[in-house]
């Protein structure tokens, strides 16, 4: 079989993996992939959000699979243009897609379907959107509408700061097309969470639960980035919190969907903040995780081809979904500066890796993100390098973890000491 994976983070790479561990004999290639992919798949040089390129590509390749990691080519409509093409493809099509593509659309659809999330106001207008907020007591989030790269949110403390907020987005225009329409909502101080569950459009399947670590600095500090690493289970939800999150938001929202003719098939991610017992969206993503995927599918038992393809296919129902009973890690090694200016092209030592003993079930991974090969050597590319990632049973694969996160060196090498503390407690 031949299987097609886009994307280029350490989600595609932990996909591809996973792949490889299929009982189908796989031939991956990967759009454009990175210094890791090059090894176990072959790196196809077509960006992902060049539709026309990859649909041309699956055809004359004969392509059997399509695997989609990241929201862009999503929301740009690679799933219609592949189905319309008779090529099968795993992920959300453009309709769908406007849960993370469209905050506006996402918030209105959570009001219309009397599911819980923070009061909002849209704006298109500078002017109205201030004198809106000189009524409002802070702090308030302020939310571009499109796709930001996860930069889109501002929290903010004092009305000076909302309106140097709403000036960058529209009247510098930072966000471009994305600040066209902004969302201003309430702050909601309580417990953040994220859940993830895969579905055919008929029923659905909750995904273990993980975490992932937003803020660059430690103990959650500093800015908001896509993640610097990540561990599952989470260890703050207990199966009656999942409970209510499914009954409340997630069966809710497949219905909804259903409801508005919206066919729904792959990844429903959802944001959650739990404030005095309810559980409120805070923002929809239609894909993987990443690193939540990295912590979750070295974990997955069952097989991941099979998985896509009974989403496709709408045969979910049948397909058991197992993984495995031990606790993962994984640590995002970025380059200093991330996620704002950094400098890549730095050459990645693998060198001094320690030789680690496995225990009982434990297993070792450093899936590449932001990697290139070059003459056989790697190098930085990106803000988020390397996921180094372990699993198994005892505390030891977080030490085991940052051993190897220690001993991978590269110029501006830069993470989070703090990723797991909480995991085995
Ligand atoms: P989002 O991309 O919408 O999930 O927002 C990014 C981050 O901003 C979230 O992970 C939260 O930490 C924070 N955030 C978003 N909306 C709110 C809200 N209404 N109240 C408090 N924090 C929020
Ligand atoms: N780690 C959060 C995300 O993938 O959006």
């Amino acid at each position: 079989m031949k299987i097609l994976v886009i994307g280029s983070g350490g989600r595609e790479s932990v996909i591809i993996h996973a792949i490889k561990n299929s009982r189908i004999d796989a031939e991956v290639y990967c759009a454009p992939g990175n210094g890791g992919t090059f090894y176990n798949s072959e790196n196809v040089m077509i960006k992902q959000d060049d539709i026309n390129g990859l649909v041309n590509f699956a055809k004359n390749h004969k392509i059997d699979l399509t695997v989609v990691g990241p929201e862009v080519p999503l929301s740009l409509g690679i799933v219609d243009e592949f189905t319309k093409n008779g090529l099968k493809i795993f992920g959300t099509n453009k309709r769908a897609s406007l849960l993370e593509s469209s905050k506006e659309y996402a918030k209105d659809f959570l009001k219309r379907n009397s599911i819980k999330t923070a009061d909002y106001r849209s704006f298109t207008d500078f002017t109205q959107a201030i004198n809106f907020i000189k009524e409002k007591p802070h702090p308030l989030v302020i939310k571009a509408s499109g796709l930001a790269a996860g930069k889109g949110v501002f929290i903010s403390n004092s009305f000076e700061g909302s309106k140097n907020i709403l000036d960058s987005i529209f009247n510098k225009n930072i966000f471009g097309k994305s600040g066209k329409t902004v969302i201003v909502e309430d702050y909601l101080d309580g417990f953040e969470l994220s859940y993830m569950v895969i579905t055919d459009g008929v029923s659905y399947k909750p995904l273990i639960t993980s975490m992932d670590y937003k803020k660059v600095l430690d103990g959650d500090k500093g800015e908001n980035t896509g993640g610097m690493g990540a561990v599952s289970p989470n260890p703050f939800v207990s199966p009656g919190l999942e409970d209510k999150i499914n009954k409340t938001i997630i069966e809710p929202t497949l219905e909804g969907l259903k409801k508005e003719g919206v066919d729904y098939k792959g990844i429903l991610y959802a944001g959650v903040m739990i404030k005095d017992g309810d559980a409120y969206v805070l923002e929809f993503n239609v894909r993987f995780g990443d690193p939540e995927a990295q912590a979750i599918l070295i974990r997955l038992k069952s097989d991941i081809v099979d998985l896509f393809l009974s989403v496709i296919d709408g045969n979910l129902k049948d397909y058991i979904l197992e993984f495995d009973d031990n606790k993962s890690i994984c640590i995002v090694l970025s380059s200093l500066g991330y996620p704002k200016d950094y400098k890549t092209g730095y050459e990645i030592s693998f060198d001094n890796l320690p030789n680690l003993s496995k225990d009982d079930g434990e297993d070792y991974y450093v899936f590449h993100a932001g990697t290139k090969m070059v003459n056989g050597k790697y190098y930085t590319d990106g803000g988020r390098v390397l996921n180094i990632c372990v699993k198994g049973k005892t505390p030891d694969i977080v030490n085991k973890a940052y051993d190897i996160a220690i001993n991978i060196n590269f110029e501006n090498k830069y993470y989070r000491n703090d990723i797991g503390k909480s995991l085995f407690k």
